[in-house]
């Protein structure tokens, strides 16, 4: 098992027990890890109970923040909520989209999911689901919800590059996202460490706060706000045992665990890049050529050479059908955008690693595949048949436009 799945097997099992236990055990814990100090305090400092749809079953006092609140959901919308847990906000996003909308929990605590169902069917609702399933992974189709929500979740999950690329592949162009969540504004002081941790329960997974808002910004987000900012003051009672008097007074003119609310938009691509490389594959470059064509004037390798080199490369691994040439012109773009040159440090090579590799899991998200042969459908264009039904099923337009598409866009992001 790796570490991130170990982490993730503990997070479950945290949660099973959480989903089994009283409200009240959790209720002054951000994350439900317990309470462990004497005075009357709750980071959950948000109530939900004056919420339209607020059902109590479903609250177990594990949030630290109200992100429905803030999400602008409208009657008729498809609400994604990740890490529902017993369907807190899922319940208040419902009463929002009305009966005319749907609202779909995902949680990846089986504990959890059955108490959500329950609640749901409790309240006899019918446009609300919950589905067991990994937010790294989020098990919907792209491009369905209005508004993704989520309320104390990605502290909790190690890849957090990952969900935000998923958030935006779920939602459908113009669709914005509303979560609430912790992050750190700088190093715990190492004595206080575990302290926080058993206090708020979800400080060691969680990001530094600009890292945060970069994760959400490379996965293509537009107009990115914080909604709403709070420092996690830890209890007096707490910090005593950890801090001297001078180290306290300290910590608490510079808190560094926050409890934010942030919003961002998936705007529609403007896709200027997407249109040239089209118009070219319509002339009758290849696909490869065409979308080097698109992204030449941001490279600093001429253009016709380029263009000479995806010629070489459409004609040799493309003609065969291997890798979908749209990709491998995307790949010559990355490469001539991030690759390393003489004299440059080797961990640029690993840069442009990177960014392929994003690029291809993308593109692979969408199509789910890279392969020629596959996109095609296999259809052989190397034997006259498969020509011929190629042409017949005019796959040219349907597939290998979308995939020229496809690729600009994600370059374009
Ligand atoms: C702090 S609780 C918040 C629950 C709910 N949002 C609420 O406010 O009541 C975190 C929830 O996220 C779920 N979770 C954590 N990591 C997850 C992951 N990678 N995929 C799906 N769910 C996850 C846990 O099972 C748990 O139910």
């Amino acid at each position: 098992m790796t570490n991130e799945e170990q982490i993730k097997e503990m997070v479950k099992q945290k949660y099973s027990e959480i989903a089994l236990q009283p409200k009240e055990t959790n209720a002054c814990s951000c994350c439900g890890s317990g309470c462990c100090s004497t005075e009357v305090y709750n980071i959950m400092s948000e109530d939900y109970k004056q919420m339209e749809g607020y059902n109590p079953d479903a609250d177990l006092g594990i949030g630290c923040g109200l992100p429905t609140q803030f999400a602008k959901i409208k009657k008729g919308d498809v609400v994604i909520d990740l890490g529902c847990g017993a369907g807190n906000d899922c319940f208040v996003a419902r009463a929002e989209t009305g009966e005319t909308g749907k609202v779909i929990g995902i949680d990846f605590t089986p504990a959890m999911i059955e108490k959500a169902r329950i609640n749901a069917e409790k309240r006899g609702f019918n446009n609300v689901e919950f589905h067991q399933g990994d937010i790294e992974n989020i098990p919907v189709s792209a491009n369905v919800a209005n508004v993704v929500v989520s309320n104390c979740v990605l502290n909790l999950v190690p890849n957090k590059q990952a969900v935000f690329k998923e958030i935006f592949r779920v939602l459908k162009v113009g669709g914005h996202f509303s979560i609430s969540d912790i992050v750190l504004t700088g190093e715990l002081p190492e004595k206080l460490k575990t302290a926080a941790e058993m206090y708020a329960g979800c400080v060691a997974g969680a990001s530094n706060k600009k890292e945060y808002l970069n994760y959400i910004e490379h996965a293509g987000f537009q107009n990115i706000t914080l909604q709403k900012e709070n420092p996690i003051m830890i209890p007096d009672d707490i910090l005593r045992k950890y801090l001297t008097k001078e180290e306290i007074a300290v910590y608490k003119v510079n808190p560094i665990i926050w409890s934010i609310t942030v919003y961002a938009e998936k705007k529609d691509c403007d896709c200027s890049k997407a249109k040239i490389a089209v118009s070219k594959f319509e002339e009758g470059y290849n696909c490869a050529q065409a979308v080097v064509y698109a992204f030449a004037d941001e490279v600093n390798i001429d253009k016709n050479i380029l263009m000479s080199i995806a010629t070489g490369f459409g004609a040799g691994i493309g003609r065969k059908q291997e890798v979908c040439g749209a990709v491998s012109g995307a790949i010559m773009v990355l490469g001539a955008k991030y690759g390393r040159k003489e004299n440059e440090p080797i961990d640029k090579t690993e840069t442009t690693y990177n960014k392929a590799q994003e690029f291809v899991d993308e593109f692979t998200k969408e199509k789910g595949s890279i392969i020629c042969s596959e996109l095609l459908q296999g259809c052989n264009l190397l034997t006259e048949e498969g020509q011929k039904s190629f042409q017949e099923k005019n796959m040219k337009r349907e597939i290998c436009f979308k995939c020229v598409e496809l690729a600009c866009n994600i370059l374009q992001k």
